[in-house]
């Protein structure tokens, strides 16, 4: 058990501020992932957390207790790094057990626990062998080993995969669901830059720019209802198709005179639409053409680079006949409009303004 507060916590490295006063809790079990361009912060907010750097102002707390000064290993966090960082000179087993031979706990006791986390990773055939002689999967599953001997409330974890090739990667994402399932009062707090971890794997993903906060919520809360301009460009793959327009009474106008209804009085007069490719239905009488500059062919999908007054990309089904140069029209899905303000804040965010029916979508 271990809940997590930290209040308008900042980092600064000499005179370089890197973190803004981050307001964040986490609630105990949770899985949290942290995302956001490089530069922006994430590791050093999660170095922060483990006590690996000083937090320059603000707290932050573990159930209750400030741990600002609290030194990393009295924080009962565990911290698994992109590099394994595993002793090259020592065993599997030993590997895992060093941090509890240090603790000073008795050898029965690390065996034992050794053994369970061995057997949960499917790491028993490997004990008695060396880092050379694993995959980089097995040695990220050791470094994993090692958090979980040690028996701690919070696990931190940067990049974990981020040094595998993708099909060890898809596994290993396999395996730390089931691990986040296999321990269910263990707080879980991830970095990634990879949105497909961060969507499968997370109860809550909190968007990170130049050291704030943009957005916290559920994956599927992001994805629907991004809070502005910034979430909406990052959480999605292909990314959101983003128009700038003008609002005229309940329409948007894009470049080249291309009309939107979008069912709302805005507040204008200038601001941006977003549509998701996914969202785009191809339509002969659709309200947003172009010609089809690219195809690529994803087997169940494709995705159509599209041309014309604006550029855009639209994902349709695989299925579809669509040829390179041919002209096509599309309509956007039913509420599928994301609108956003010249401050680039959304106005069809639950949090906005506007009446419900007009975000809600099937
Ligand atoms: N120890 C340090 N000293 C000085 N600057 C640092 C240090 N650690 C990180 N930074 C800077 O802080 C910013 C955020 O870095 P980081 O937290 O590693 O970003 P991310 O993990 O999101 O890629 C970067 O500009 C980085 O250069
Ligand atoms: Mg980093």
């Amino acid at each position: 058990m271990a809940e997590l507060a930290l209040r308008a916590v900042t980092k600064t490295f000499g005179t370089m501020p890197v973190l803004h006063g981050i307001d964040l809790e986490i609630r105990s079990g949770e899985f949290v992932a942290f995302v956001g361009p490089s530069g922006c912060g994430k590791s050093t907010l999660l170095r922060c957390i483990a006590g690996l750097e000083e937090i320059t102002s603000g707290t932050f707390q573990i159930d209750g207790r400030v741990m600002n000064k609290v030194a990393p290993a009295e924080r009962g966090i565990a911290m698994v790094f992109q590099s394994y960082a595993l002793y090259p000179h020592m065993t599997v087993f030993e590997n895992m057990a060093f941090g509890l031979q240090v603790a000073g706990l008795q050898r029965a006791e690390i065996a034992a626990r050794v053994a369970q986390a061995a057997e949960r990773l499917q790491l028993t055939p490997y004990l008695k062998r060396y880092p050379k002689a694993l995959s980089g999967g097995q040695r990220q599953r050791v470094a994993i080993g090692r958090a979980i001997t040690r028996q701690a409330g919070v696990f931190l974890f940067d990049e974990p995969l981020s040094n595998l090739d993708a099909a060890l990667r898809a596994s290993t994402r396999v395996e730390l669901a089931a691990l986040k399932k296999s321990l269910p009062g263990t707080t879980m707090i991830y970095v990634t830059h990879d949105q497909v971890e961060a969507m499968t794997l997370a109860d809550r993903i909190v968007v990170l720019r130049a050291g704030r906060i943009e957005q916290v919520g559920r994956p599927i809360e992001l994805y629907r209802h991004p809070a502005n301009l910034f979430v909406a460009g990052f959480i999605g793959s292909p990314a959101m198709n983003i128009f700038p327009v003008g609002f005229q009474g309940q329409e948007a106008v894009l470049k080249g005179g291309l009309r939107m209804a979008t069912g709302l009085d805005l507040p204008g007069p200038q601001g941006h639409l977003g549509l998701r490719p996914e969202d785009l239905v191809l339509s002969e009488t659709g309200c947003l053409s172009g010609q089809v500059r690219l195809i690529e062919h994803l087997g169940e999908v494709q995705l159509l680079h599209m041309t014309g007054a604006v550029d855009f990309i639209a994902k349709v089904s695989g299925q579809v006949r669509i040829a390179e140069g041919q002209t096509c029209r599309f309509d956007p899905a039913p509420g599928a409009l994301h609108l956003f303000d010249a401050q680039g804040q959304s106005v069809t965010h639950p949090c906005g303004f506007m009446p419900k029916r007009a975000f809600e979508r099937g």
